[in-house]
């Protein structure tokens, strides 16, 4: 039997959500991951310090009793957000950044950000204290196609951002094309990018060929196979610009199973399972842990986790449907076999 041993992976890109669905999920990305960086895209945002330490308290109740987890919290950019905020995202240790969410871009943003250049005094506070700033890069122009909005996004307004910010820490959360990769690349050590398993693996034509995938459905939405190439290229390089985070992202089976159904991939009940498919295939294994589980921690100045994780090639069947609250919940790959299991 094949096994690999590495470093415990964290996951810099989660949502948990709250309630019944946070019990229902958590225990999964906490099996898997020593810290996770938790999204702050509640129905009701997480807009401040005393909002996100009271989410804490709420995710650290939903955890396994044994649990060792670590969540760590974003907050919800938004036009009005006080420089207050940011000074105690730079003071307390469970808060890590900001997120930026273009007003309209996906799943609960309709509290985002119209116009950048309202919240550029507040990126100057972020800049001034070494706060990240964590980017849904998607415009929301409805004249722009939505296969080309990450890439209008960064020659719009990350590409200004950036050079206007240059001392600010920024990530690209779920990159889903080259020319997103290529921008990293190009960006220097402030900018990195997370990269989730779905995009690594799948192209467009899985939501759409032969039928309609809801459960493949996310945003940014899949785009062609020289994109997901490109992404695979970056995962794999060992270029510490680029890092996991799954954007696993929970809505409930009939949300998903509608005429207009949400965005979100549920990632987390094989997360490593699912990069390790993708980095195996690209004949990288051994590029795995820098990825999963050091350059991340690394960008936010954590120590790297100390114990570790074992995968071993074991097929295995995803459950069809999970417990989630008073619905279920599809896994991504319900119901299909994976060759890597977590041990
Ligand atoms: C996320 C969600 O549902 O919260 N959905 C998604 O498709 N990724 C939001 C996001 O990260 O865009
Ligand atoms: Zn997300």
């Amino acid at each position: 039997m094949q096994t690999i041993t590495l470093t415990r992976p964290d996951d810099w890109h989660v949502h948990l959500r709250d309630g019944a669905a946070l019990r229902a999920v958590a225990p999964f990305t906490a099996r898997q991951f020593g810290r996770g960086l938790i999204m702050p895209n509640l129905a009701t945002p997480v807009v401040s310090a005393d909002d996100a330490l009271a989410y804490y308290r709420r995710i650290q109740a939903a955890l396994p009793e044994a649990s060792r987890f670590e969540p760590y919290l974003t907050l919800y950019l938004t036009e009005h957000t006080a420089t207050t905020e940011v000074r105690r995202v730079a003071e307390d240790p469970r808060l890590l950044a900001l997120k930026l969410y273009p007003a309209g871009a996906t799943t609960h943003s309709a509290a985002g950000v119209r116009d950048l250049h309202r919240i550029y005094p507040i990126l100057e506070t972020m800049q001034t204290h070494d706060v990240p700033l964590l980017v849904h890069g998607e415009v929301t122009d409805p004249a722009v196609d939505i296969f080309d909005r990450e890439k209008v996004f960064i020659e719009r307004h990350l590409q200004p951002l950036t050079h206007h910010f240059p001392a600010l820490r920024v990530v690209l959360e779920h990159v889903t094309t080259r020319e997103g990769v290529d921008f990293v690349r190009a960006a220097g050590p402030k900018v990195a990018a997370t990269l989730t398993a779905h995009h690594l693996l799948y192209n467009r034509n899985s939501l759409l060929a032969g039928g309609i995938r809801p459960h493949y459905y996310c945003l940014p939405v899949l785009k062609r196979e020289e994109h997901r190439k490109a992404l695979v290229a970056a995962a794999t390089s060992g270029d510490p610009a680029f890092f996991l985070g799954t954007d696993t992202a929970p809505h409930a089976r009939s949300a998903k199973e509608s005429a207009c159904g949400c965005a979100g991939c549920f990632t987390a009940h094989a997360a490593l399972e699912l990069y390790a498919e993708a980095f195996e295939a690209a004949g990288a294994l051994d590029k795995l842990e820098g990825f999963a589980a050091h350059y991340g921690a690394d960008f936010y100045r954590l120590p790297r986790n100390r114990d570790t994780v074992t995968l071993h090639k074991n097929r295995w069947r995803v459950p069809e449907s999970i417990d989630f609250g008073e619905d279920r919940l599809i896994p991504f790959r319900a119901g299909d076999y994976l060759e890597w299991q977590l041990a």
